[in-house]
């Protein structure tokens, strides 16, 4: 055999070698507990043939507790790029059967290369997470390369996607990288994200809990937020960030990509006209509202099971992405807390990030009151969803089906909140607050002093304000409203105002950032 030929082998033998990560022990470990390895999520997620591999090679340099006994090439994380739908991204995956997927200082270079790589060419960065944080036996360096990724998500934030997928237990830095990332998902009953596991809970607080009432993809899709999306398996999770991607662009200076449709501008949707019902305090379901006005009714959800009481997501309107903002009257009225202002806040700073136009459904009786709320924040929390609204410059269509009352109204892209073009229907009701708690403020006296005819008083004067305010003309006689439309023709009159809006261009004054309130 010639000397190249060896060498070749060498490499051919190296190479397979690198691909067993922590060995054939190990894999099947990780397959009995219903986990794919790295490679095998990576070849799913990206499409066939085009990954390309940069650091197989890559080894720690640790020598303490043993490790200097065992260099496993790769070091515990497969990092490149490829292409999804034909689309260049910059992936890297975790592989828990080296360390636990433990994050070593030379593991952290492998990521921020990528991650750098990402930025500098203008493309998403995906992460698949199965980690138990930073490798202890490398104590600082460990931290160190944690605090140099943390470093990357910040700087890439706003300029190129970042997606974080939670696949195994996540511990300690595992989380927070995710946490600073666009968007998180995880896989049920398999994958967990915590600070600090069950064991370190129980012997500091004394607390006994699980690792899925812990952190489980349940708890965070639904209890705290943290997670955007959680899958039932694997497969399903890969599948969601191929379909979230579709909707994304590749970076800030760009347009999400464009997608055919057969679904005509002009269909009209006569079951809209009569949707909302004759009693203000009946609900309907926004999501019917949604999928008839989007192309080929499909819409791709974020934080389905966190805050119901508004709907975020992404949809296509004749072809274009677009970000949907909508109040579910289903769920406690649709009303906005604490958790809708946050889930929305956050989801129209992506969009306006990303060139992502906004289209808001507005239904909302107004802020959910009580002390749990005032004492929770809602007045931080809810104007972190005015400042988002009013910070953004993507074109921004509103149509209100039927109640905006009071600051809920302003908050949900008003005009005042440079909302482009406002529409409502004609069930639409904008006033500061529905007509019974009107009547009972200005009218509290006089039913008190008359307490025979206390109920004719107030029907009477709720009556009047109905015919005043129960409408969207005083709104539209200000020009608050640009046109109260027909509702069967809500997706012909969204997209055209889209259209319309394509080449919008609004700046916000020079500044070193803005101090949205946190
Ligand atoms: C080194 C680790 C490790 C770690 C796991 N392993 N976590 N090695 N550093 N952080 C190793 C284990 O020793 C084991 O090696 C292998 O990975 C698999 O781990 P198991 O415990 O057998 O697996 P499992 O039972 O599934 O439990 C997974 C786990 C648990 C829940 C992640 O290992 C765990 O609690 N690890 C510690 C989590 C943690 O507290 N991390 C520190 C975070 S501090 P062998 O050779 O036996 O197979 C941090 C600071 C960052 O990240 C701060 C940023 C702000």
């Amino acid at each position: 055999m010639s000397i190249q030929s060896e060498n070749i082998e060498k490499l051919v033998e190296r190479r397979a070698k690198a691909r067993l990560g922590g060995g054939e022990k190990r894999i099947e470990a990780q397959h009995a507990k219903g986990k794919k390895t790295a490679r095998e999520r990576l070849e799913l997620l990206l499409d066939p043939g085009s990954f390309e591999e940069y650091d197989m090679f890559v080894q720690h340099r640790c020598t303490n507790f043993g490790m200097e006994k065992s260099h496993p090439d790769g070091d515990g994380v497969v990092t490149g790029c490829g292409t999804i739908g034909g689309r260049l991204v910059y992936v890297f995956a975790q592989d828990f059967t080296v360390s636990g997927g433990s994050l070593s200082k030379t593991m952290s270079e492998k990521i921020c290369k990528v991650m750098d790589m990402a930025l500098r060419n203008g493309a998403p960065c995906i992460g698949l997470n199965d980690s138990g944080g930073a490798r202890i036996q490398e104590g600082i360096d460990a931290l160190a390369g944690y605090g140099e990724i943390f470093e990357r998500n910040i700087l890439s934030s706003g300029v190129v996607p970042q997606i974080s997928c939670i696949m195994g237990p996540c511990a300690g830095g595992a989380v927070y990288s995710p946490a600073l990332t666009d968007f998180t998902l995880m896989v049920q009953n398999t994958s967990y994200m915590f600070l600090t596991g069950p064991a370190v809970v129980k012997s500091v607080t004394g607390e006994e809990v699980s690792q899925e009432e812990l952190g489980g993809a349940t708890v965070h899709a639904s209890k705290s937020g943290v997670a955007h999306f959680a899958a039932p398996t694997e497969e399903e999770a890969i599948r969601t960030i191929q379909r979230l991607i579709g909707f994304l662009p590749q970076n800030n200076l760009e347009s999400a990509p464009f997608r055919e449709t057969a679904d005509p501008v002009g269909r009209t949707d006569d079951a809209l006209n009569s949707i909302v019902p004759d009693s203000p305090n009946k609900a309907y379901n926004m999501y019917d509202v949604i999928r008839s006005i989007v192309d080929d009714g499909d819409f791709l959800e974020i934080h389905q099971a966190f805050a119901k009481n508004i709907i975020v997501g992404f949809a296509h309107m004749n072809g274009r992405s677009v970000g949907i903002v909508a109040n579910q009257p289903r769920e406690l009225a649709g009303v906005l807390d604490i958790n809708a202002s946050r889930k929305a806040a956050r989801f129209v700073r992506f969009c306006d990030a990303f060139n992502i136009p906004l289209v808001t459904l507005v239904d909302v009786p107004g802020f959910l009151p009580g002390t749990q709320q005032e004492y929770g924040a809602i007045i931080t929390n809810g104007a972190k969803l005015l400042y988002a609204y009013g910070e953004a410059t993507v074109p921004k269509v509103t149509v209100t089906l039927r109640k905006g009352y009071g600051g809920a109204h302003i908050v949900m892209s008003c005009k005042q909140l440079r909302g482009d073009i406002n529409y409502a229907w004609p069930s639409a009701q904008i006033a500061v607050m529905g007509a019974d708690g009107a009547v009972n403020v200005l009218y509290a006296k006089d039913i008190k002093a008359d307490p025979e005819h206390a109920q004719a008083i107030f029907e009477e004067k709720k009556k009047e304000y109905e015919e005043l305010f129960s409408n969207p003309y005083q709104a539209a006689q200000k020009g608050y409203i640009d046109d109260v439309i027909e509702p069967r023709n809500t997706r012909f009159r969204v997209i055209r105002a889209l259209e319309q809006l394509a080449s919008k261009r609004q700046e916000i004054p020079a500044k070193k950032h803005d101090n949205l309130p946190l």
